[in-house]
Order: C-alpha cells, then sequence, then structure tokens
C-alpha cells in the first residue's frame, strides 16, 4: 500500500482498546496520515503510452480512508514540471479553507520540487467523496476516493454490505490535456473531446484497441455497496447494470431516503452510493456495466461507452475458464444521450433520510437571496488574431455575466489580511446586469464581462440562491458545485425561474444536502445554505470546460465574533506564488 497510513502503533492500540471497551464511544478520533507525491508514470489505455501525472505512481490514485471525526494530513510533495494542487471534493473543511486547494482561491500551486501538507478535520460528514488537483485540467490524471466511515459502533442506516467497492468514472485522452485547453483557450474553439470513459481507470471493450476492463467478481445472494464517483472532466454519465437493479442510499456523504432505480445519473464532482443486490443463486450469464454521458449542449462531445463486467464467482469451486467465457453477455439499456426527461426525475427522487438522527437542517427563513444566471457567452476575438468560437469569436462562460478571472493573489489570503484592493472587488451582482427570456431566443450581444468578483455575507447569513441556466450558445445542464459547504436543494423546474410562483412548491421537509447540483438544462434550480463557515469559497461548474471559460464566482464569508466561528490562521508552509 502506498498510500499507507503511518498511524503510530501506540495510537492505533490506545484508540483500538478505548473503543473496543467503550464501542458507543463517539470522540475516540484519530490522525490518519498520508503523503501524496505527485509523479509522472507511464500509463497504456487504448495502445497508446502516456507519460500522466500521478499519486504515488497510481492511476486512478490512492483511497483515502478516515472516520468521520477524524483528522487527515496528507503531505503533497510535486515531482512534475507542472504547478499542482489537491482539493478534498465536498469535505467540509470547516475553518480550514487554507486546506481547501483550488489553486489562487485557496492557495498557490504547489510548484516543482515544492510541498504542501493538507490538515483538516472530517466533521459531521460521513459517505463518499473524492479528492482531485484542482488546477488547469491536471484533475484528469489526479484523482482518487475518500471514503469517510462512521464513527465507530454507528451503523449506516441500511443492512450493512457484504462488501464495499468504488466505483469512479474518469476520461481518458490519448493526447496531452494540458495542450488539449491551451490550445482551446487561444483559439477560442471548444476543446477536443476525451477518446474515452474509464471505470476505475479503465475503458473496457467497447473500445478499440482496449484490454483492460474493470471487472466486479460478486458471490450470489448478497449485497455490494457501490461508491460511485464521477471524476470526469466534462461529462455527466448514466450508468446501469445489465439486469440488475440499484438502491440509492447516499449521495455527496449524506445518506438519502433509499429508492430504486436501474439507471443512476452522476455528473462530475457528484458521489452516490448504491447497494447492489446479486442474484440469489448463480446465473449463467456476466452482465456488462456501462457509463456513457448525457450530454445536453451544442458543442461535440464523447459520446463513447465504457463498460465493466460483473461476474458471479461460484460459491465453493470456480467454473471451467471455457464454460465462464461461453456465459452469455447481457448489456444494460442505458437513455439516449439528451434525455433530459430522465434526467429530472431522477434527480427528483433523490431526497434526504431526513429523521431524527439524520435530520435535514433546511434554513426555514432566508436573510438574503440571489438570481444568477449561468451559462456559455462570448469574448471578442483579440485584434490581429482569427478565433474560432461562435462568429469569429472565443467561447466564455459567466454566471450573472461575469466571466470569472482567477486573481494571480489567493483570494483567501487577500480575505484574511484584509488586502482585496487589486485582487478582487465585492460587487458581484445579486442578479443578472440585464434581464432578457433566459430560456427563450438569446440576445443578440453574447459578450460576457470579466472580473474577479465576489459576494460578501456576514457570518450564518441564511442564503436562497436561484442558478438559473440561460440558452446563450445553448440550453445546457450545469453541474454547479459549491465549496466550504453542503446546500439543500428546495427547488427546480424548467424555464424560467418566477420569483412569483415557485417559491410556494420548495421542498423545506425533505430536501437532499449536496454540493453538487445539475442546473437542469433550460431550467433552475433553488438552493439554501447557512453562511457558517469563514473563508473564500469558489463555487463553478464541475466541468472544466466550463470553469476555464469562467463559469464561477466566489463566497466570501465573513468570520463570526466568536473565537470558534473565526477562519484559523494559514498554516505556515503555505505555498507562495
Ligand atoms: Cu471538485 Cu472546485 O471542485
Amino acid at each position: 500500500m502506498d498510500a499507507a497510513s503511518t498511524i503510530p502503533m501506540a495510537t492505533l492500540l490506545l484508540a483500538l482498546c478505548t473503543l473496543s471497551a467503550l464501542p458507543e464511544i463517539s470522540s475516540a478520533s484519530i490522525t490518519r496520515h498520508y503523503k501524496f507525491d505527485i509523479k509522472m508514470q507511464n500509463v497504456t489505455r487504448l495502445c497508446h503510452t502516456r507519460s500522466i501525472a500521478t499519486v504515488n505512481g497510481r492511476f486512478p490514485g490512492p483511497k483515502i480512508v478516515a472516520r468521520e471525526g477524524d483528522r487527515v494530513i496528507v503531505r503533497v510533495v510535486n515531482h512534475v514540471k507542472n504547478n499542482v494542487t489537491i482539493h478534498w471534493h465536498g469535505v467540509r473543511q470547516l475553518r480550514t479553507g487554507w486546506a481547501d486547494g483550488p489553486a489562487y482561491m485557496t492557495q498557490c500551486p504547489i510548484q516543482t520540487g515544492q510541498s504542501y501538507v493538507y490538515n483538516f478535520t472530517i466533521l459531521a460528514q460521513r459517505g463518499t467523496l473524492f479528492w482531485h488537483a484542482h488546477i488547469s485540467w491536471m484533475r484528469v490524471t489526479l484523482y482518487g476516493p475518500i471514503v469517510i466511515l462512521p464513527k465507530r459502533g454507528v451503523p449506516y442506516p441500511f443492512a450493512k454490505p457484504y462488501k464495499e467497492i468504488p466505483i469512479i468514472f474518469g476520461e481518458w485522452f490519448n493526447v496531452d490535456t494540458e495542450a488539449v485547453i491551451a490550445q482551446a483557450l487561444r483559439t477560442g474553439a471548444g476543446p477536443n473531446v476525451s477518446d474515452a470513459y474509464t471505470i476505475n481507470g479503465l475503458p473496457g471493450p467497447l473500445y478499440n484497441c482496449s484490454k483492460d476492463t474493470f471487472k466486479l467478481k460478486v458471490k450470489p445472494g448478497k449485497t455490494y455497496l457501490l461508491r460511485m464517483i464521477n471524476a470526469a472532466l466534462n461529462d455527466e454519465l448514466f450508468f446501469s447494470i445489465a439486469d440488475h437493479n440499484l438502491t440509492v442510499v447516499e449521495v455527496d456523504a449524506i445518506y438519502t431516503k433509499p429508492f430504486n432505480s436501474d439507471i443512476v445519473l452522476i455528473t462530475p464532482g457528484q458521489t452516490t452510493n448504491v447497494l447492489l443486490q446479486t442474484k440469489p443463486s448463480l446465473p449463467s450469464a456476466t452482465f456488462l456495466m456501462a457509463a456513457r454521458p448525457y450530454a445536453t449542449g451544442l458543442g461535440t462531445f464523447d459520446n463513447t461507452t465504457t463498460a465493466g463486467l460483473l461476474e458471479y464467482l461460484p460459491p465453493t469451486f470456480s467454473l471451467p475458464s471455457t464454460l465462464a467465457e461461453n456465459l452469455a453477455l447481457l448489456k444494460p439499456t442505458l437513455p439516449s444521450l439528451n434525455d433530459t426527461a430522465f434526467a429530472a426525475s431522477f434527480s427528483s427522487k433523490v431526497r434526504s433520510l431526513a429523521n431524527a438522527q439524520f435530520p435535514a437542517n433546511v434554513p426555514q427563513t432566508v436573510d438574503r437571496r440571489f438570481y444568477f444566471t449561468v451559462g456559455l457567452g462570448t469574448s471578442p476575438c483579440p485584434r490581429n488574431q482569427t478565433c474560432q468560437g461562435p462568429n469569429g469569436t472565443k467561447f466564455a462562460a459567466s454566471v450573472n455575466n461575469i466571466s470569472f478571472a482567477l486573481p494571480s493573489t489567493p483570494l483567501l489570503e487577500s480575505h484574511f489580511l484584509g488586502q482585496s484592493k487589486g485582487v478582487y472587488t465585492t460587487d458581484f451582482p445579486n442578479n443578472p446586469p440585464f434581464p432578457f427570456n433566459y430560456t427563450g431566443t438569446p440576445p443578440n450581444n453574447t459578450l460576457v464581462t470579466n472580473g474577479t468578483k465576489v459576494v460578501v455575507l456576514p457570518f450564518n447569513t441564511s442564503v436562497e440562491l436561484v442558478m438559473q441556466d440561460t440558452s446563450i450558445q445553448g440550453a445546457e445542464s450545469h453541474p454547479l458545485h459549491l465549496h466550504g459547504y453542503n446546500f439543500f436543494v428546495v427547488g427546480r423546474g424548467s424555464g424560467n425561474y418566477d420569483a412569483s410562483k415557485d417559491p410556494a412548491k420548495f421542498n423545506l421537509a425533505d430536501p437532499i444536502e449536496m454540493n453538487t447540483v445539475g442546473v437542469p438544462a433550460g431550467g433552475w434550480v433553488a438552493i439554501r445554505f447557512r453562511a457558517d463557515n469563514p473563508g473564500v469559497w469558489f463555487m463553478h461548474c464541475h466541468l472544466d470546460v466550463h470553469t476555464s471559460w469562467g463559469l464561477g464566482m466566489a463566497w466570501a464569508v465573513n468570520d463570526g465574533l466568536l473565537p470558534s466561528q473565526k477562519l484559523l490562521p494559514p498554516p505556515s508552509d503555505l505555498p507562495k506564488c
């Protein structure tokens, strides 16, 4: 295990003794140490060998395992030529924004030869999350699971699974993705798309020259917990296993009311735990599991299908291999690539458990309301250049028509020092700057403005935010991710949000709590959160191409009055730019 946690043996023994004597004790938190060496590694997929950035030479990267309440310390050492940062996607980072990871938001990048120790405690969360690089498109190969177990002695709110298996989706490019995005930003065109999707790093049998297939070997009559993560760069995915039902029990490290679905929709940045009940007796078939995109935009996308195999193992003896090879291979049926009706119906089923033990603490009152348009737009082509975006412009993306420009000094540092001058302004608009029929015919002028603007929130503000898709350059589903918080999804709909009618339909009883939500293509979503975590928090589309084009903004949440409501001071090894 190259990601071995090096917990001092004495600590471990002490923890074990304490815990076995008092199984219900919930404060026996430990510290888990990991070391991430960012280094190049040759990896071959689809008959293309590339040198890719990895953590400890592994692709996908190592799994972080912790219990709720544990402290996690990850020393990241950068041995590659690119700048890197690591983001612990979905970890709340209460008062520890310095460990959040988005480059130029909460830290300067870790440069070649440098290191940084991410130090944070996982509080009031349990389930599946993931870590990934958070600079340019480096997360294409730098990603891995985070598994947060419940406190010792605390069961899952569902039957204990026989085994737990991470299923992490990614995207494989036969070419260097840093060159892909650099070229796209230069020419203004949409970037080249990936060559394959992967399950646990493996494209599977449906691609040319693909020898690598993820195989899930199961026993009959058991329940497996699949910890699914969409770490793909730019694509939402439908997933299904032939002839098997899945029960969704958790998303974004929040338990859901269990519901059955043979197909799961998972956007980049989302995690979804499902229970897979295997057949009661050995079937005479092998089952394909497959994922392919849910794509709504007008641009080209990778429309291929990644697949893995669900293979049944006989209870005691093994099948002669010839027999196994002759088993029928059953294939799942996936929705069509633009099945927005399926997406809407699936999303509406995801509800919080909302019981006494796991309540949905959705803010019932609102201090500040925001209405943000999210979508694409254009930037003018620089003089003496020809551009390949819409009508000779460059593609851009924005929130309330502001295309987010990354600063060269991290926002968190400026905020903490009270020195925002020249770094950011606090005039991010509460509403779209000019109203139009957002989901109707787009306006003639689709130019965005560039800026590094934030919304400042007093500590503990109760926020309601409606995010409205626009039809500029095509209506499109956008998975919006908020750092530092979970939010409650209180409403969604198609078309334009109607502030006079829609709030009456909001779900304030059992809304799901998430860190990433799909803004419906040609529709809107309403979320609520309480700004109780001081710091500067990025909110952006988790399609990397849209982040690169500026689809993001930041919330600057001020300290509260009590010492426990203040952002901690920066660690001494915080990288410098
Ligand atoms: Cu998973 Cu800001 O990202």
